[in-house]
């Protein structure tokens, strides 16, 4: 049977205090909604409508995914009329999954074993069960235990409270019976909301079998509500994550000190101290030592490069046996080739530095290309920017760049030359020589030290 996937994604989210709407509330450091769409691909779909209204076009703007359909939902008046605004392009004869907007811990093999339950035509409910139950819509079923109704927690008799079986708020039915049970609705209720859930006495009343299909565990049908929710549910996304880290092959300090807001992929006997942060698309080679308080972006890192504690490395290229930090900031398009350093309180933007070269000390390297085991000294800066434009810097292979050097752009040091400390260049300092630019020393004899006055 084709499939097409609604997702609710409408709400305010009034229990977040926030200005943002809820599918826009990051998870890992990606939206909620953008977590529905993946576990939603995942399966397959022939068809994927997100409902969208509250935040207005900032939900559409948020996601452009172009395999995506968008149905307004002006005012929320409820999941059921929600899911009716979603209804008049979702193509005829398709088995429709309903999944609310912030179950992103669900997994799509949980869902597909509900879909598969129900697709001779029926209804499928997605439940688990709770210790704690409050807040969610409970399961009633008969004395022969098949699925009647769903009672929403307001509206729950204390004998329907008691219950721990609760509605996950993921449907599915087929496209066909859908729109008029949807029709049937009525806002008698205590949230005088049209509930997507009263469809299910529906389709019983019918006589079409509704089928309450028990996810594996409760931890990823949490529904985020709220922020504590929303740190929970963090809690679990990253206990994976590191569970999946660990079983490929990764050594963690500890798992449950690392963050991974993204991808991360990493070769054989990687090491990874506590408190390290990755996000984006980050890539790590054999034996890559990552420290303490590392925080790594969209990078790509060689094997057996060691990066020491609080380095920031942001859209940077290393390769193989590099040492960066501690305390180094690799900024976007920094490129350091094979057994290059960059070392404490060092940053570098858009530059390259060559194989071998070595930049360790209190240094900025922005806007330049530098050879191969080169020597930059300590406190080196490069003037890359007067103001109004961006200048590059040359220096060529085997250079040494003494201690606190000025470097002004557009400038070139030759390949082998020296350049004395304290000097600040602004014309290009020739090949294997000493270039010095500061001003003589001077001792005054006879000099006295002012005494104070009044
Ligand atoms: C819903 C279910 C409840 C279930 C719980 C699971 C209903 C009536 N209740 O309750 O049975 O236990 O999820 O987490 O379905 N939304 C819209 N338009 C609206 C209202 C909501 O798009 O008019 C969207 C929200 O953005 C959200 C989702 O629907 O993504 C669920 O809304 P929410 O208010 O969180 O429902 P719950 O009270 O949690
Ligand atoms: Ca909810």
């Amino acid at each position: 049977m084709k499939l097409s996937v609604i997702i609710l994604a409408a709400g305010q989210g009034t229990r977040m205090h926030s200005a943002r709407p809820k599918v826009l509330q990051t998870l890992a450091g990606k939206p909620l909604l953008g977590h529905m769409l993946d576990r939603a691909r995942a399966l397959g779909p022939d068809d994927i409508c997100v409902v969208y209204g509250h935040g207005g076009d900032s939900v559409r703007e948020a996601l452009p995914d172009s395999d995506l359909r968008w149905a307004l939902q002006a005012e929320q008046l409820g999941t059921g009329h929600a899911v009716q605004q979603a209804l008049p392009d979702t193509p005829a004869g398709h088995q429709v999954l309903v999944l609310v907007g912030d179950i992103p811990l669900v997994q799509p093999a949980t869902l597909q074993r509900l879909l598969d339950d129900a697709d001779d035509g029926g209804v499928g409910v997605l439940t688990a069960e709770l210790d704690d139950a409050s807040g969610y819509g409970r399961i009633v079923r008969d004395a022969g235990g098949a699925v009647v109704r769903i009672a929403e927690d307001r509206d729950c008799s204390d004998a329907e409270r008691a219950l721990t079986e609760i509605n996950t708020g993921v449907i599915c039915c087929p496209r066909g019976r859908l729109a008029g049970w949807l029709d049937s609705l009525d806002a008698d209720n205590a949230q005088r909301e049209y509930y997507l859930t009263d469809i299910v006495a529906a389709a019983v009343a019918d006589g079409v079998t509704v089928a309450g299909v028990t996810a594996d565990t409760p931890e990823e049908v949490l529904g985020i509500n709220d922020r504590l929710q929303l740190a929970e549910a963090e809690r679990h996304w990253q206990r994976r994550e590191a569970r999946a880290l660990l079983a490929s092959g990764v050594t963690l300090a500890d798992p449950a000190r690392v963050d991974v807001r993204g991808r991360l992929s990493c070769g054989r006997d990687v090491f990874i101290d506590v408190n390290a942060v990755f996000s984006g698309d980050v890539t790590l080679g054999d034996e890559v030592s990552v420290g303490p308080g590392a925080v790594i972006r969209d990078s790509v890192v060689g094997a057996g490069t060691v990066i020491e504690a609080h380095s920031v490395i942001d859209g940077a290229t290393l390769g193989e046996r590099c040492r960066v930090g501690p305390f180094a900031r690799l900024r976007p398009a920094a490129l350091l080739a094979d057994g290059a350093r960059a070392g404490n309180f060092v940053e570098i933007k858009k530059s390259t530095i060559g194989r071998g070269s070595k930049v360790n000390h209190l240094t900025y390297i922005g806007d330049s290309d530098i050879g191969a085991d080169v020597n930059v000294g300590a406190g080196t800066i490069t003037c890359n920017y007067d103001g109004v434009n961006k200048h590059r810097t040359t220096i060529g292979d085997g250079a040494f760049i003494g201690s606190g050097v000025e470097l002004v752009a557009p400038v070139e040091v030759g390949a082998g030359a020296t350049i004395g400390a304290g000097s600040t260049i602004a014309r290009p300092a020739p090949a294997e020589k000493l270039t010095v630019a500061r001003s003589k020393q001077l001792t005054i004899d006879g000099w006295k030290r002012p005494t104070k006055t009044g």
